[in-house]
């Protein structure tokens, strides 16, 4: 509930934020409107990044992705496979919640994602999970913005493991329902568990954690 949420101080003017692609959404409208800029949480070391579409309200005034409804939702799916915050990343394709949540257009994206694309740089994962359509289609058309339309939709594509060059490395890409259809749609349970059990698989050939 946000009445029980502490709202931390903005980190909108944070000295930390000072390279090119921060400096690219500092210029974005969305970053005027917001509280926060919602940059990732977890552990930057980890192999296993999660990939959200943006932050909601909740993770707005906390400046943290995946703390509200949904975030409870991944939370619990992830203890399941016994994968904990120590063991992934999670980022959003927005760094900025959109007005009323509303889908984020092309532009914001492009302007965004040059962030999530430093941060992929920076940690190298083996494994991306994109949570829900947005995520799905931008790494499905290799970052090309203009292509993500022409993708396949995640009721088609989730759980099915693509292999992916991008940005440079050689990437397991799983895509899987965004937590938040799963609250509002409770047979797709069954199918997220089913897809995790995959996300398990690989982690263990590999031994990510
Ligand atoms: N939904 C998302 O896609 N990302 C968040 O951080 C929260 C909800």
């Amino acid at each position: 509930m946000v009445e029980d949420m502490e709202k931390i101080e903005s980190n909108k003017n944070s000295e930390e934020f000072n390279f090119p692609e921060a400096e690219l959404v500092k210029k974005c409208p969305l970053f005027a409107d917001c509280t926060n800029i919602v940059v990732g949480k977890g552990n930057i070391n980890a192999k296993i990044l999660f990939v959200g579409e943006a932050p909601g309200r909740n993770e707005d005034l906390q400046g943290l992705p995946f703390v509200g409804a949904a975030g409870k939702n991944l939370d619990k799916l992830l203890e399941k496979v016994g994968l904990s915050m120590e063991d992934i990343y999670i980022a959003n394709i927005l760094k900025c919640r959109p007005p009323e949540n509303r889908n984020p257009s092309n532009e914001e994206i492009k302007t965004h994602t040059s962030w999530l694309l430093k941060q992929i740089r920076d940690m190298k994962p083996t494994v991306i999970c994109s949570l829900g359509n947005y995520a799905t289609k931008f790494f499905m058309s290799l970052g090309d913005i203009s292509k993500m339309k022409d993708q396949p939709g995640i009721t088609l594509i989730h759980g099915k493991v693509q292999n992916i060059d991008f940005e440079g490395l050689k990437i397991k890409l799983i895509p899987l329902f965004h937590p938040a259809a799963l609250i509002y749609n409770r047979s797709l349970m069954g199918e997220w568990e089913k897809d995790m059990e995959i996300v398990k698989k690989e982690i263990n050939q590999k031994n990510l954690v």
